[in-house]
């Protein structure tokens, strides 16, 4: 009996954080007011309910992204790899200048929550999900991988990376800026690349890191490369100054 109390509480905490989850998607999805939200929850659950955690490949989000595409917003789009919070920090602010994927409707709707089906269900769970890393086609790593390859296929003109100088590899091969972004940068629609490495108080790199290099060589021919280093004050000052023209930012 025990076990079977046990049991229901616990099916029933699950089923409420599936209408917690759902709610957050679908409020989040609303401020857009461009799409028809319970749609895309719909198409978005398809990716990964009554599978096995482990098991949610790239291509399950293919439906997800061709229902709310991302629009190409040339000499706006702006890539980041461990600068999260001051990217965004930043972006709020600044709509104006940039874009970064979690600026999006998708990606603002997914960024920082966790979910996984299960095999058998047609719930949604927020946890016992695997961890980024647990296994490789985990349904929130593949969601990312999914969203930055095709928020990375629409780049063009001059796009944008804030990249971070207080780590030992600004440009680590590992990240999903460049295993996943980068390879797809199409010299017929990106121009220049930009790379603003951030720099704190006790920056250990810079422009002139080594890693910066494989990023040159990572780059489409006929993708111009340049890089600067701007202080993290810079970049907030930037960010509470409207009047600062975006060009002028750095
Ligand atoms: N555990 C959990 N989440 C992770 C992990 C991890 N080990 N690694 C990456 N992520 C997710 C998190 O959501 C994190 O905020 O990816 C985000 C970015 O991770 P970083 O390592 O800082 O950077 P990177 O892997 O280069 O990804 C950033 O991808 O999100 C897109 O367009 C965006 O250009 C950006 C790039």
């Amino acid at each position: 009996i025990v076990i079977v109390i046990i049991a229901v509480v616990l099916g029933l905490t699950l089923r409420q954080n599936k209408s917690e989850f759902e709610s957050t998607f679908l409020s989040g999805c609303e401020k857009f007011n461009q799409y028809d939200c319970k749609k895309l929850w719909g198409v978005f659950q398809q990716a990964y309910v009554d599978k096995d955690p482990c098991k949610v490949p790239v291509e399950a989000y293919d439906p997800l992204i061709a229902a709310a595409p991302f629009k190409p917003q040339c000499n706006k789009t702006m890539f980041w790899s461990k600068t999260k919070d001051v990217v965004h920090g930043f972006t709020e602010k600044r709509k104006d200048c940039f874009v970064t994927l979690e600026d999006t409707l998708l990606g603002s709707v997914l960024d920082g929550l966790t979910w996984c089906g299960k095999e058998g269900s047609n719930d949604t769970f927020t946890s016992g999900c695997p961890g980024w890393s647990e296994c490789e086609n985990n349904p929130v790593r593949s969601f990312w991988i999914c969203a930055s390859a095709a928020f990375a296929d629409v780049a063009c003109g001059d796009v944008t990376a804030m990249l971070n100088g207080s780590i030992n590899t600004p440009f680590n091969p590992t990240s999903i800026f460049a295993s996943v972004e980068v390879p797809r940068f199409n010299a017929s629609r990106v121009k220049k690349l930009n790379v603003v490495v951030v720099i704190q108080k006790n920056n250990i790199s810079n422009c002139n890191h080594s890693s910066l290099k494989n990023l040159t060589q990572a780059l489409d021919t006929g993708i111009t490369y340049g890089c600067k280093d701007v202080s993290e004050s810079r970049i907030q000052e930037c960010g509470a100054k409207p009047e600062i023209a975006c060009g002028a930012c750095w």
